[in-house]
């Protein structure tokens, strides 16, 4: 990825309102700095090593540990970072739980290295020029084909999923949070993911293969390009649409472009490029300049 992104700077990210505050001491080593972002499962906190005094980023889980701990979403993740260890993927430097300071219940807790930068939900406006949204796309296919080689499928690949590093401009993949291993998977399982960017087969429910994070990555890529949401339509609508029909792929789109993200989001899992094959794919658009023009 280069400086040429249209990057806006990210808006403040909501207050923490889990009960944690700044100088909490986890583990007696990562001192919570302030909170830099969330999701539906944890808030984050920038935090100092104080082993190293480096910074890290703090995953701080909702839910308690609870009396099932190995189905916790943190535990699970927490498996999931160590099995995949990629340039692209965030890295994982701790993980362990923490005695909440109001309620006192178990809570977890993952220390992540720390991108400086934003996700690309918070930061990106406008659309990208084809050549950037390519080198965006060889980062993230990279860390997809290092994760479904370790046998990950993500599930949840979106743009507060994908973490842009502002100094070195690459992309990392993080929230495995419902990442699954190929194999535990079972039919009729609940659609886990997040509406917009799910599969058909996600919303079908139907057993995932790692195409599924293809197609995702197919539409984070697309509505990179066009500045628009492909299936940004009422729930049950979007829901049908996406089991008959691919996104409607803008006609001034280049045509390396539209032949690949035809492909990546086709409804046919079968389809779909490989991680592998997109990186190849993504790479050879950017070296060739006159398919990149806008
Ligand atoms: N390692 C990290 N470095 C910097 N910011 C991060 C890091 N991990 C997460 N974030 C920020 O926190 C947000 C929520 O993290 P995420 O892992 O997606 O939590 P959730 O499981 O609740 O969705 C991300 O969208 C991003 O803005
Ligand atoms: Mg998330």
């Amino acid at each position: 990825m280069d400086r040429h992104f249209r990057l806006t700077p990210p808006a403040p990210p909501a207050p923490d309102t889990s009960g944690f505050s700044a100088h909490v001491l986890l583990d007696g080593r990562f001192c919570l700095d302030e909170p830099i972002g969330h999701g539906t499962a944890a808030y984050v906190w920038r935090a100092t090593d104080l082993s190293s005094l480096e910074k890290v980023a703090v995953k701080i889980f909702s839910a308690p540990l609870g009396h099932a701990p190995e189905g916790h979403e943190a535990v699970r993740e927490a498996a999931a970072l160590r099995a995949v260890e990629n340039p692209n993927v965030v890295r994982m430097i701790a993980d362990g739980t923490i005695s909440h300071p109001a309620t006192g219940v178990q809570t977890p807790y993952l220390v992540l290295e720390l991108v400086r930068g934003a996700d690309l939900r918070r930061s990106i406006c406008g659309v990208l020029p084809p050549d950037a949204a390519a080198r965006l796309g060889i980062g993230l296919a990279a860390g997809l084909a290092g994760m479904h080689a370790a046998g990950y499928i993500h599930r949840d690949v979106k743009p507060s999923n994908i973490l842009l590093d502002s100094s070195t401009g690459e992309a990392k993949i993080a929230d495995l949070g419902i990442a699954v291993n190929k194999q535990g998977q079972r039919d009729g399982q609940p659609s886990y993911g997040s509406l917009s960017y799910m599969s058909p087969e996600q919303i079908r429910r139907t057993p995932l293969t790692s195409a599924t994070d293809i197609y995702s990555l197919g539409l984070v890529l697309l509505e990179c390009l066009s500045g628009v949401r492909a299936f940004d339509l009422p729930q049950t609508e979007t829901m049908a649409a996406r089991t008959v029909r691919g996104p409607e792929l803008p006609a001034a789109m280049p045509t390396g472009w539209r032949s690949l993200l035809a492909a990546m989001t086709s409804v046919l899992p079968e389809e779909r490029p490989t991680a592998e094959q997109c990186r190849l794919a993504l790479a050879s658009l950017c070296r060739r300049p006159s398919a990149v023009a806008a």
